[in-house]
C-alpha cells in the first residue's frame, strides 16, 4: 500500500533523540529518511545506555526506525560534497545540532538555499532568539525553562522533571508539524522555507493551562480547584499542583488494593459534575447528591480533599482493574495508574501496533513504540534501525557515484 510521504526524501542531519523523533514519524509516513552520521562513531547515542555490549543501545534502536544510514565526514571537502548532492536531491533537511554547528560547516541557509530553493531546512534548538539562544540544551534543561518544572510536583517539595519527554520528543512533534505545512505551503509557493521549534517553547506549548492559571491566580488571588485552596495561601506564581487535574474537573490519584506492596496500585480518578450523583451512588454516600455542601462542582470545591478521601476509602477495597471495570459502566472517567511492565504486556496496544517486536541482527527481539498515529490509507509498518552506515554504499550510488569513486572517499576516510 502506498504511504502518505511516499516520494519525499529527507536528509536526517539529526542525533541524540529530539530531532530523530522527528524523521522517524516522517519515515512511519512513508518518506525515504536518510540519516547522515559521523564517519566511524555515529549518533552518539548509539553507544550510550547500552544493555547489550557491541550492540546499538535501545536508546538508538528506538528513534531511528524505517531509515537509511550514511557515514559522511561532513567537514572534509569531499564530505561537503557528498552533503551538497543530498541536498540538491531531498525535499527536507532536518538537523538539531548545537547552534551554529550547520553554519559552521559551510551549510548556512543562504548556502542551502541556493543549493536547492524548494528545500525545508528544519531545527531543534535549545531557545529561540533571545539572551540564551546560543546554548546547548538537553531534555530536563527544556523542561525547566519551559515552565514544566515549577509547576510539577508537590507543594512541599522541589521543581520537578516528568518522565515523558516533552522537551525532546514533544519538540520533534512539533517540528514534524511544522515541516509537513512548509511541505503543504512549497505546493503553491515553489520554495522551501525555514522551520525553526525551539525546545523551550515547545514544552510552554503543551504547558499552556499553566500560563492560563497563571493569569487566573493574578485575577483572582487563588486557584480553587488547586490541593492549597482553602487552607495554604497562594504566592504570585502557579504552584505545584500534585495530582490535581489540569482541567475543569477535579481529579486526584487514589490508592486501590494492594497498594502497601504495589507502587501502582493507584487510580486516576476524576469527579466529573455530570456524573455526581454515580459517584456518589458507588462510594454509598448518596446524601451528597442533594447535600447542598456538595451537590454543585462550586459547592464541593472547598471540600475536594474530604471527598477524595472518602472516595479512595472505596477505591482501597479494590484492584485499579476492578475499580475501572465497576467506574466504567458509570462512564465516570478514570485511569489505572500502569507500570512500564504492564504496558509492555498489554494486549490492546500490541494489536494496535503502538507496542512492536522487533528483530534485529545483532542484538535480537526486542519491543518499540511503534507510530502513535493511525492512519487509514497509510499504514505503518516498523523496520529495524540501520547499522551505522549501512547504506552508505547504496545512497552514494543513487546519487551518481561509481564505486571506484566509493571506495577512493572510503580510503580517504571521507564516509
Ligand atoms: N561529520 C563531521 N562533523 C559532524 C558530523 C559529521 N557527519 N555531524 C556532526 N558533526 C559535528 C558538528 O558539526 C559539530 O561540530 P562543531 O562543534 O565543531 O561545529 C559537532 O559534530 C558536535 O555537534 P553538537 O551538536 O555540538 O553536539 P554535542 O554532542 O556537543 O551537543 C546537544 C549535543 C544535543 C547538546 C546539541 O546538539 C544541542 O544543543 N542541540 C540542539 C538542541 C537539541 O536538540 N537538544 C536535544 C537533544 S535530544
Amino acid at each position: 500500500m502506498s504511504k502518505a510521504l511516499n516520494g519525499y526524501r529527507i536528509l536526517d542531519f539529526t542525533h541524540v533523540q529530539s530531532g530523530p523523533t522527528c524523521t522517524q514519524l516522517l519515515a512511519w509516513f512513508g518518506a525515504d529518511v536518510i540519516k547522515v552520521e559521523r564517519a566511524g562513531e555515529g549518533d552518539a547515542t548509539r553507544g550510550q545506555l547500552r544493555d547489550i555490549p557491541e550492540a546499538d543501545s535501545l536508546y538508538f534502536t528506538m528513534l531511528n526506525h524505517n531509515k537509511r544510514s550514511i557515514t559522511v565526514n561532513t567537514k572534509h571537502p569531499k564530505g561537503k560534497q557528498v552533503l551538497e548532492a543530498l541536498i540538491k536531491q531531498c525535499d527536507v533537511l532536518v538537523e538539531n545540532f548545537a547552534p551554529g554547528a550547520l553554519d559552521r560547516m559551510g551549510f548556512t541557509w543562504e548556502r542551502i538555499h541556493e543549493l536547492n530553493p524548494r528545500m525545508v531546512v528544519a531545527s531543534v534548538k535549545g531557545f529561540g532568539p533571545g539572551k540564551y539562544e546560543a546554548c546547548k540544551v538537553y531534555e530536563n534543561v527544556a523542561q525547566c525553562a519551559g515552565g514544566a518544572a515549577s509547576t510539577t510536583g508537590f507543594d512541599d517539595g522541589p521543581p520537578l522533571v516528568t518522565g515523558a519527554q516533552i522537551g525532546d520528543s514533544g519538540t520533534g512533534l512539533h517540528l514534524a508539524l511544522g515541516i509537513m505545512a512548509a511541505l503543504l505551503q512549497r505546493q503553491t509557493s515553489g520554495k522551501g522555507q525555514k522551520v525553526l521549534a525551539p525546545m523551550q517553547d515547545a514544552v510552554l506549548n503543551l504547558c499552556r493551562v499553566k500560563l492560563r492559571d497563571q493569569q487566573r491566580l493574578e485575577r483572582t488571588g487563588e486557584l480553587q480547584e488547586y490541593p492549597q485552596y482553602p487552607d495554604i495561601e497562594f504566592g504570585e506564581a502557579v504552584p505545584r499542583a500534585g495530582n490535581a487535574s489540569g482541567g475543569g474537573q477535579p481529579g486526584s490519584i487514589l490508592k486501590c488494593k494492594g497498594w502497601q506492596k504495589d507502587p501502582n496500585a493507584y487510580i486516576y480518578f476524576i469527579t466529573q459534575a455530570a456524573v455526581w450523583p454515580a459517584i456518589c451512588k458507588v462510594i454509598d454516600e448518596e446524601g451528597w447528591i442533594t447535600d447542598p455542601h456538595f451537590s454543585t462542582p462550586k459547592a464541593r470545591l472547598p471540600h475536594l480533599k474530604m471527598i477524595f478521601a472518602r472516595i479512595e476509602e472505596w477505591t482501597k477495597t479494590k484492584t485499579k482493574f476492578e475499580a475501572m471495570d465497576i467506574l466504567n459502566a458509570y462512564d465516570i472517567p478514570c485511569g489505572p495508574i500502569l507500570s512500564m511492565k504492564e504496558i509492555a504486556e498489554d494486549e490492546a496496544l500490541r494489536a494496535s501496533g503502538t507496542v512492536v517486536e522487533v528483530d534485529h541482527p545483532v542484538r535480537g527481539k526486542y519491543l518499540t513504540v511503534g507510530n502513535p498515529i493511525k492512519m487509514s490509507d497509510s499504514p505503518t509498518v516498523v523496520t529495524r534501525s540501520p547499522l551505522l552506515g549501512e547504506h552508505t554504499d547504496e545512497v552514494l550510488s543513487q546519487l551518481g557515484y561509481s564505486a571506484a569513486d566509493i571506495q577512493a572517499l572510503r580510503a580517504e576516510q571521507v564516509i
